[in-house]
């Protein structure tokens, strides 16, 4: 078996390798600690749900273009809002968007809550989104997980029991390689990672950061995880 993985790597890799993302930007203004404007992320990952990087850029632009704070999406029509968000499709996601907006305007003063827990609590925000918005934005050490970061985990650890079930197992695993320093690069180094290199299909090993200590490729059949249930 291959030696435990560690974030190093894939944070060296990350480094180079970064796909540059319009949400990814430092905000100007920082407070201390803010990797990233919260709104930008925040709208970013709901668009992200359903929908490609390359289909999201011109909508997550757009919405920037008329509404440049939380605030101002919160006073906005809900018609145009709607306008804007057509052609994304599941559009109970842009209704959920307005009312965070409002909650995050009416209750917070129109600025984030930067915890895990305080995102939750707002209205259309699940685990994904307030995992994703905590480490990018916060750089806190919250877990987040979509489809490629179980996909590039269940390969790391050769996990044999399939989805749903190795979820809970999945996220102890993931909650375990997150760095406390760079929480938030690791995650979005992850999503990266799972998208362009530990594909679903003829993965590229070669170019993985993971390549010494990746138990999946050490049993020589990456693709086999994650494992899908029987019916
Ligand atoms: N998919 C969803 N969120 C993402 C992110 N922050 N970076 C890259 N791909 C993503």
């Amino acid at each position: 078996t291959p030696d435990a993985p560690t974030a190093s790597p894939l944070l060296e890799w990350y480094d180079r390798h970064h796909r540059d993302l319009p949400w990814r930007v430092s905000p100007p203004m920082a407070r201390r600690g803010i990797k990233a404007d919260p709104y930008h992320v925040w709208l970013s990952e709901v668009m992200l749900q359903q929908t490609t990087v390359q289909a999201v850029k011109p909508y997550f632009a757009n919405f920037l273009a008329k509404w440049p704070t939380v605030t101002d999406l919160a006073n906005a029509p809900s018609e145009l809002v709607m306008a804007a968000w057509a052609g994304l499709g599941y559009y109970a996601r842009a209704r959920n968007l307005k009312k965070c907006a409002e909650a995050v305007a009416s209750q917070h003063d129109g600025i984030f809550p930067d915890t895990e827990e305080g995102l939750k609590a707002l209205p259309g925000i699940g685990d994904y989104t307030a995992a994703a918005v905590a480490a990018i934005a916060f750089n806190r050490q919250a877990a987040v997980m979509d489809g490629n970061v179980e996909r590039v985990i269940s390969r790391l650890y050769a996990i044999a029991t399939p989805l749903p079930a190795a979820k809970p197992l999945m996220r102890q695993k993931v909650a375990l390689l997150t760095p406390a320093d760079r929480p938030g690069d690791f995650a979005q180094a992850m999503m990266d990672l799972g998208a362009t290199i530990c594909t679903p299909k003829r993965p590229a090993c070669s170019l993985c950061p993971f390549n010494g200590s990746c138990e999946a490729l050490s049993l020589h059949d990456p693709e086999q995880f994650p494992v899908k249930a029987t019916k």
